[in-house]
């Protein structure tokens, strides 16, 4: 049984005392809630304001993105030894958003990925295909090519941490949500993907999150889906109430 994670990724919204407010209105809402895990994925400037309002609950903190280096003239860049000093326990690693605007490539996915899990930070790992690549049908191929590279040299042994999220970029912020059987199908590929490389035990207790378009009224239909394992929710996190509905409907 692989239990629920609902994570908001606030993207570059929201200042330290907005961040503060949310967590106030948003705790209370999901405190009698025990199916999911709830991540709030925070720009790094929000990271020590979420930490310290999140403190004594099982709400965690993410980053939205880390170098994999420890520490180097990297300016701008934020190391995985900065987010741990701050209580931050996850990470996402290669957002379509970052691919699509930052030059992030399945070659850096993975070497952020190896070394978030060596420094014990639970990392999301997103995929997804682009419109075109969709309607040009390669979706799978493109699946199956940003798994592997991003996956590759993952010992099965140190991969249970690892969460990847399925955000086919044509749904993102579009209103266009995936239907139920199309995210299945990509979720499907992914899992498959994940057993050949890292064998089917960890494939089975993997979390594969979906995100594009996630809303309060279509998280349950996609959340029944038998490899959809939670969401990664864009715009409609940024409202404690939108939120706390999506943490609720992902109860199926
Ligand atoms: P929306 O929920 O706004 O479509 O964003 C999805 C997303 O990119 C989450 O990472």
């Amino acid at each position: 049984m692989r239990k629920k994670l609902i994570a908001a990724n606030w993207k570059m919204y929201k200042t330290p005392d907005e961040a503060k407010t949310f967590v106030k209105e948003f705790i209370p809402l999901v405190s009698g809630q025990k199916h999911a895990d709830i991540v709030l994925c925070a720009s790094p400037t929000l990271l020590p304001a979420v930490v310290d309002a999140t403190r004594n609950n099982p709400i965690r903190v993410s980053a939205q993105d880390m170098h994999w280096m420890d520490q180097g003239a990297y300016t701008g860049e934020t190391s995985p030894l900065m987010l741990k000093a701050l209580g931050v326990t996850h990470v996402l690693i290669g957002h379509s958003e970052r691919r699509q605007y930052f030059n992030e490539t399945d070659e850096s996915v993975n070497l952020k990925l190896k070394s978030a899990l060596a420094h014990g930070l639970t990392p999301i790992v997103c995929v997804g295909e682009l419109l075109a690549e969709r309607e040009s049908n390669q979706t799978e191929e493109v699946l199956v090519r940003q798994t592997s590279i991003g996956l590759s040299g993952i010992d099965a042994s140190a991969a249970a941490p690892i969460v990847i999220a399925y955000e086919p970029v044509w749904a993102i912020g579009t209103g266009r949500t995936a239907t139920p059987e199309i995210a299945q199908d990509a979720h499907r590929i992914i899992r498959e993907q994940v057993a050949k490389i890292l064998g089917g035990e960890v494939a089975a207790a993997m979390r594969i999150l979906y995100g594009g378009s996630v809303k309060p009224d279509n998280t349950g239909s996609l959340c029944a889906c038998a490899d959809i394992d939670g969401a990664l929710v864009g715009g409609a996190s940024l409202d404690p109430k939108s939120f706390a509905a999506i943490v609720a409907g992902s109860a199926v």
